[in-house]
């Protein structure tokens, strides 16, 4: 890890609260995920001040791929978009602003992995638009399923009842379910 990304995280962790962003122990696990799988094709969707699409920003560059990562709230996208540029991500990267439901509506590009981080009680609308542009092998993570299991159920029951994908969630703080879509 670079000394201004490691700076940068550590001052990013200070406002944690403010930006909703995920725990360092989840972003560092979503960085291993991404290489460890060895994904090209990434999607982030609620990117706030970037601290998550920095973890995986890292990850897709170095795996020689990209990802985009979505966000309604402009002032929020901006700050991001600064953060990936002074950490040498902003080329891997592709920051959209707007409504994902919206966005992903269009959506036309094959993906190997997505990380759901936005509005709660819209996991189910995301899953259902995402899931026909995962290729078989691909990964789909989402933050807070025990933290707000009320909001992410309809999400949780549908991805777990579906025999494409093999499921578990994570321990991790907020709880993190990772999917591998086994068949298509
Ligand atoms: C939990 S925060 C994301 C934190 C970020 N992943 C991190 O860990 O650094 C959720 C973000 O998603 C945005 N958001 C929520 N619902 C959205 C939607 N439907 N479309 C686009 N952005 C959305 C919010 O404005 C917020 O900044």
């Amino acid at each position: 890890m670079t000394e201004i990304l490691e700076e940068t995280l550590s001052n990013l962790e200070k406002t944690q609260h403010d930006f909703w962003n995920v725990s360092r122990a989840t972003g560092n696990f979503l960085n291993m995920l991404v290489k460890m799988a060895k994904c090209k094709s990434g999607l982030e969707i609620g990117t706030s001040n970037g601290y998550s699409g920095l973890w995986l920003g890292t990850a897709f560059k170095e795996n020689g791929g990209k990802m985009s990562t979505i966000e309604f709230w402009e002032k929020r996208q901006v700050i991001a978009r600064e953060h990936f540029k002074n950490c040498g991500v902003a080329d891997v990267i592709n920051p959209i602003i707007g409504p994902a439901t919206d966005i992903l509506a269009e959506w036309n590009e094959p993906l190997d992995f997505v990380f759901i981080d936005a509005n709660k009680g819209q996991y189910i609308e995301f899953f259902n638009l995402v899931d026909k542009h995962l290729s078989k092998g691909g990964i789909i993570t989402a933050d807070n399923i025990t933290s707000h299991p009320e909001k992410v159920a309809p999400f949780v029951d549908a991805i777990k009842n579906d025999s494409r994908y093999q499921v578990e969630i994570l321990d991790l703080p907020a709880g993190l379910l990772v999917a591998y879509k086994i068949s298509d």
